[in-house]
């Protein structure tokens, strides 16, 4: 297991350093932050919906809540407009004009806000004849935007795809991110071109994409349903050996955003949207309103356990190891590494609907965690430190319906730091006669 896992890596290098990624220094962990589409959409009712509709007071709005509430100390950085910010029309020198009643005082006095609050500012536009709202393009003005987006400090661009022609996708995405280079202000590009060749049968030219963009959609729109995140997280399972290989500092598969705190997901499938972006190394960008959100589910937006298997810096996007009778079992390999032994993160899911929890059972080293120091284990949503385990452990988790429990597993160092680890926090113990681990009664020594 750990053979292929390291073969996996380094062809994962090899490949790389054969295509050269995009290097414009960003988004070397996946970017994170808040983007308004799948909550907010394209409401342009200020005047029925004045607190709701994509105006520049729900974005200022964001950005403050981002900052007060303890976001952006977790990372959360970004603030992206998403589609239906545009007037119909440009102006008369050809220029993309913010929608005058909605966004008055513009792009750059939005952009100036949110770079006030320590925050970074993103926007969207689309490479066809329109965006996907039916706002105007970028085709035909690429330089003449990207130039304007720069002018306006902007940090991050999103490139949708509508009505435009997937083979023209591989010339126009390479074309806008020459001229955002050529602006010389460092922008995320975020690119929705796989997506759009992949609906339209063709096979997308990753080498290609992984040299132009810092992310990118391989998949459908997430939804407001536990539906639309099982698609998702099957979409990557099912095609994690084209799609992992991708993913690294400065260049990432993009899943869609997390809709933690809205209508469709349970607190289980919460739970487990971020539990598998954080394996899969997804950009975490939230979409949700941050003045309603019910305060359980901003404590899973700011796990920052959770969130530091995401942001692990060596930024190996992790992969399906199990999949049986509705269990599926997720691991990604992180910092630290001792030797050639890598830690993990590794999430247990739970896709039946029986309601019931099931068990798993499965030894440290049935999971590829091989190392003979052992691993620190413990759980990143409940507070069990399971101490350290030998890869001979077996462990026993409890998964909930649609839920998932995700553990971190950091190899140990060596064995003398190993003992007085063990001697002073050890909470679990070994059950002999189920051969399990399990946490320690209190009044058990
Ligand atoms: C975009 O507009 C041009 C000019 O009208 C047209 O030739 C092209 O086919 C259009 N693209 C799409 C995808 O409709
Ligand atoms: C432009 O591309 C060069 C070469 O990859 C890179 O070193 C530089 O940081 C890029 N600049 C911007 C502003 O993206
Ligand atoms: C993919 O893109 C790379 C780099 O742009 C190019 O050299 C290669 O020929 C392309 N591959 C295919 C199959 O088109």
């Amino acid at each position: 297991m750990l053979k292929k896992w390291t073969l996996l890596v380094l062809t994962a290098i090899l490949h790389l350093h054969c295509v050269r990624p995009l290097d414009n220094g960003l988004g070397r962990t996946p970017p994170m932050g808040w983007l308004s589409w799948e909550r907010f959409r394209c409401n342009t009712d200020c005047k029925n919906d004045p607190d709701n509709c994509i105006s520049e007071n729900l974005f200022r709005t964001m950005a403050d809540i981002v900052v007060n509430e303890g976001y952006a100390n977790l990372g959360y950085e970004y603030i992206n407009v998403d589609d239906c910010w545009l007037e119909k029309e440009r102006n008369t020198y050809g220029e993309l004009v913010p929608d005058r009643t909605r966004f008055p005082r513009g792009m750059k006095a939005l952009a100036d806000y949110v770079h006030s609050k320590g925050l970074k500012f993103g926007i969207y536009e689309d490479f066809g004849n329109y965006t996907c709202a039916g706002y105007p393009g970028i085709i035909g003005y690429l330089q003449q935007d990207a130039e304007l987006f720069a002018s306006w400090d902007v940090d991050y661009i999103k490139l949708d795809s509508c009505y435009a022609h997937p083979v023209e996708m591989d010339q126009g995405y390479a074309d806008f991110g020459y001229y955002l280079n050529r602006t010389g202000r460092p922008m995320i590009f975020a690119c929705s071109w796989p997506v759009y060749q992949i609906y339209a049968g063709m096979q997308p030219n990753y080498s290609s994409i992984v040299r132009i963009c810092n992310l990118w959609r391989n998949f459908d729109d997430i939804q407001d349903s536990w539906a639309s995140v099982e698609s998702i997280i099957d979409y990557y399972g099912n095609n994690q050996d084209a799609i992992v290989p991708n993913a690294g500092p400065g260049h990432w598969n993009d899943p869609d955003m997390l809709i933690i705190g809205n209508f469709g997901l349970s607190y289980e499938q919460s739970k487990t949207q971020m539990a598998i972006w954080a394996i899969l190394a997804a950009p975490l960008l939230m979409s949700v309103d941050l003045r309603t959100i019910r305060p359980e589910y901003k404590a899973i937006l700011q796990n920052k356990k959770i969130i530091a298997v995401d942001q692990d810096p060596l930024g190996i996007q992790g992969r399906r190891i199990y999949k049986h009778k509705g269990i599926e079992i997720w691991s990604r390999p992180l910092t630290p590494l001792f030797q050639n032994y890598f830690s993990y993160a590794v999430a247990f899911v739970n896709r039946r609907t029986d309601g019931t929890p099931s068990d798993v059972a499965v030894t440290l080293k049935e999971l590829g965690l091989t190392s003979p120091t052992g691993y620190r284990v413990e759980d990143l949503y409940e507070d069990v430190d399971y101490g350290i385990l030998s890869p001979q452990t077996k462990i026993k988790v409890k998964v909930n319906p649609s839920g998932v429990v995700i553990l971190r597993a950091d190899v140990q160092p060596d064995f003398d730091r190993r003992l007085s680890y063990y001697s002073t926090t050890q909470k679990t113990v070994f059950d002999p006669l189920n051969q399990i681990f399990r946490v320690r009664n209190n009044n058990e020594f």
